[in-house]
């Protein structure tokens, strides 16, 4: 929510963050603007303008910026103030010398801001950023550097923020500040670079300085000093960045989330790399838990928001089933908020792609305090969430740059499997030859969603059939479930239709009433092995189609007691139940990215969305 990028060193400043914005607009595409520092003047130039970057792009055209090395840029998810020109950042203080950008929500700002006015500033934006800019100002102006401005401005700020900032009377220098929102260091030669994620400098270093919370950075070309907002020293923690260039560019798909719905089979893969230790049994060496503390634990609660959510509901029947220990799934937004009962003996277990999704933090902040042990499963190294959990495993799924999840989903719920079977084997509640059986039959996945890809084209001729139809609905049992609520908020999110997930056996309680003729019913059909659940399945589809849905069935090979019923039939590889939502799912991501994309939306940054939500 919200890219932040800053550099300074030999290279044309515009040309580095322009790129860098153009690799984080995911982030938001509200807005964009630039400032950089013109040499030799002590001023600074400012370029912005409300809309996806391309709107930026024409006014430097038009209006081009003189040549300079050191800037800062944004691209904005709208907060506070609306999506306009005037409320893009950068944002600037009273005498034009300070320019900052900001992610985040700063909560005393009204105050802040009443204060200002009194003393006579012009705001002329309505978004909470601009008094930071008028802050900082006031600061520089009498007569410390913009390091300890930035300082003493953040000990008066409450909330959460990403700042970068420039001060035009000090153009070898960057100054940024983070309390509950990312920013991270790329440190080059003779160059540095802030960014909100790595992939504001990934074409120019893969060294990074992770920064914690309530701390300000400072870069110059040649250094990187970093502090507490009290001014004591402080320094971040160094590490490389495992992907490259080319993993954050499309390759030739027309977007970056069919790119990535492609990489699947390859992001599966390398989420199941290296868990075997020399005797066979899994070893997950970011679990940081002992086997002892492990076996304390009597309860786990999963907590996640959206598709994340999805892949929690899967994990807790594989955690049930295979560890028999009562498993509960809350979306993180909720959890903090009703009192839940969690103690020492309760494991939280956090998803998230980005790690920084502000409810998910705020959420295992609360977690902690009540003395649970933390574990997150994420994708982004660096980022805030498994900073601040127990144990983490890491997904491996590659950049996600799509704003739809699709591989950063498949790798969560590998992970889930994981820690699943890995408590069985700590527990003892699985034999050691059915955990291999289980994970070799993991690593027979990453060739079933290739089967299933296969039949792209099939998925995409039906999708197309769908521009007009203002409804879906998505029935699922067991773990096919949690994958009709992930293919209902695919199309939400994507085509902006109507799309509800639902448990089949709950249809007959109430949302039957919604079926008319005609209706497309996505129906995700359990493998036949599990004999009672694929009947009560069948009988589900028949009660829809018996009222003039028109049914799409995902059933596995074989299946041929489905295909009186089916209208239109996909089939899926025979895998066992708890792993069907591997394969399952892409039919669904397939579908909804193609329809988008025939309805002329723009798929990979749907309306009203950013990547991540670094916001409560
Ligand atoms: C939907 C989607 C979102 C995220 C949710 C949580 O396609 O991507 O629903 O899953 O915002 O984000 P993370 O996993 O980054 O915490």
């Amino acid at each position: 929510m919200c890219g932040i990028v800053g550099y300074v060193g030999d290279q044309p400043a515009e040309g580095v963050i322009i790129e860098g914005l153009r690799r984080m607009d995911y982030r938001g595409y509200d807005s964009a603007g630039i400032a950089v520092l013109v040499p030799g003047e002590s001023s600074l130039e400012l370029r912005k303008k409300a809309g996806k970057l391309a709107n930026l792009d024409k006014i430097l055209a038009e209006e081009p910026l003189p040549a300079a090395t050191t800037g800062i840029g944004h691209t904005r998810w709208a907060t506070h103030g609306g999506p306009t020109d005037a409320n893009a950042h950068p944002h600037l203080g009273e005498e034009r010398r300070v320019a900052v950008v900001h992610n985040g929500i700063i909560e005393n700002f009204a105050e802040l801001r009443a204060e200002l006015e009194s003393a006579g500033h012009h705001l002329h934006s309505e978004t909470d950023t601009e008094i930071a800019a008028h802050l900082l100002e006031l600061e520089v102006a009498g007569g410390v550097d913009l390091t300890a401005a930035m300082e003493r401005v953040c000990s008066r700020l409450e909330g959460a923020f990403t700042f970068v900032a420039v001060d035009a009377a000090d153009p070898e220098r960057i100054v940024g500040a983070r309390r509950n929102s990312p920013l991270v260091v790329g440190l080059g030669e003779g160059e540095n670079f802030l960014g909100s994620d790595v992939a504001a400098f990934i074409e120019h270093t893969r060294e990074a300085l992770e920064i914690d919370q309530d701390k300000v950075v400072t870069i110059t070309r040649s250094g990187v000093s970093v502090t507490n907002f009290d001014g004591t020293p402080s320094e971040g923690r160094r590490y490389h960045v495992d992907w490259d260039l080319s993993a954050a560019q499309k390759d030739g798909f027309d977007w970056f989330m069919r790119k990535e719905i492609f990489e699947q089979p390859r992001a599966v893969a390398d989420a199941l790399l290296g868990r075997r230790g020399l005797d066979g049994k899994l070893a997950l060496d970011e679990m940081r838990l002992s086997d002892d503390e492990l076996r304390e634990i009597d309860k786990i609660i999963i907590i996640a928001a959206g598709t994340s959510f999805y892949a929690g509901m899967v994990a807790k029947y594989a955690i049930e089933h295979w560890c028999r220990i009562p498993v509960e799934v809350e979306l993180s937004s909720e959890f903090r908020y009703r009192d839940p009962i969690v103690d020492n003996g309760t494991l939280v277990v956090a998803i998230s792609q980005s790690g920084e999704t502000a409810d998910t933090l705020q959420a295992i902040r609360h977690a902690r305090i009540q003395r649970s042990k933390v574990l997150a499963i994420c994708n982004t190294n660096g980022s805030t969430i498994p900073r601040e959990s127990d144990a983490v495993i890491y997904t491996h799924a590659g950049p996600e740059i799509g704003v739809a999840s699709t591989k950063g989903y498949v790798t969560q719920l590998v992970a889930c499997y994981l820690l699943a079977l890995y408590l069985a084997q700590v527990k003892g509640t699985r034999f050691g030859d059915e955990i291999t059986q289980v994970v070799a039959q993991l690593e027979g996945m990453p060739a079933a969603i290739e089967q299933v890809l296969g039949q792209a084209d099939d998925i995409y001729a039906l999708a197309r059939e769908y521009t007009e139809a203002p409804t879906f609905l998505f029935l699922g049992r067991h773990a096919g479930y949690p994958v009709a609520l992930e293919g209902a908020l695919k199309l939400k999110e994507l085509a902006y239709r109507h799309a509800e997930g639902f448990a089949a056996g709950e249809l007959k309680h109430g949302p039957i009433a919604l079926v008319e003729d005609g209706l497309p019913v996505l129906c995700i059909v359990p493998p036949q092995g599990r004999d009672q659940l694929h009947d009560k399945m069948l009988s589900g589809i028949q009660e829809v189609r018996a009222r003039g849905a028109r049914t799409i069935v995902l059933a596995e090979a074989g299946d041929e007691r489905v295909t009186p019923f089916a209208d239109v039939l996909f089939r899926l590889p025979k895998v066992p139940v708890l792993l069907q939502p591997l394969v399952a799912v892409v039919p669904l991501q397939l579908f909804a990215c193609e329809l988008a994309t025939a309805m002329g939306h723009d798929v990979d940054q749907p309306r009203n969305l950013a990547k991540s939500v670094t916001v409560e």
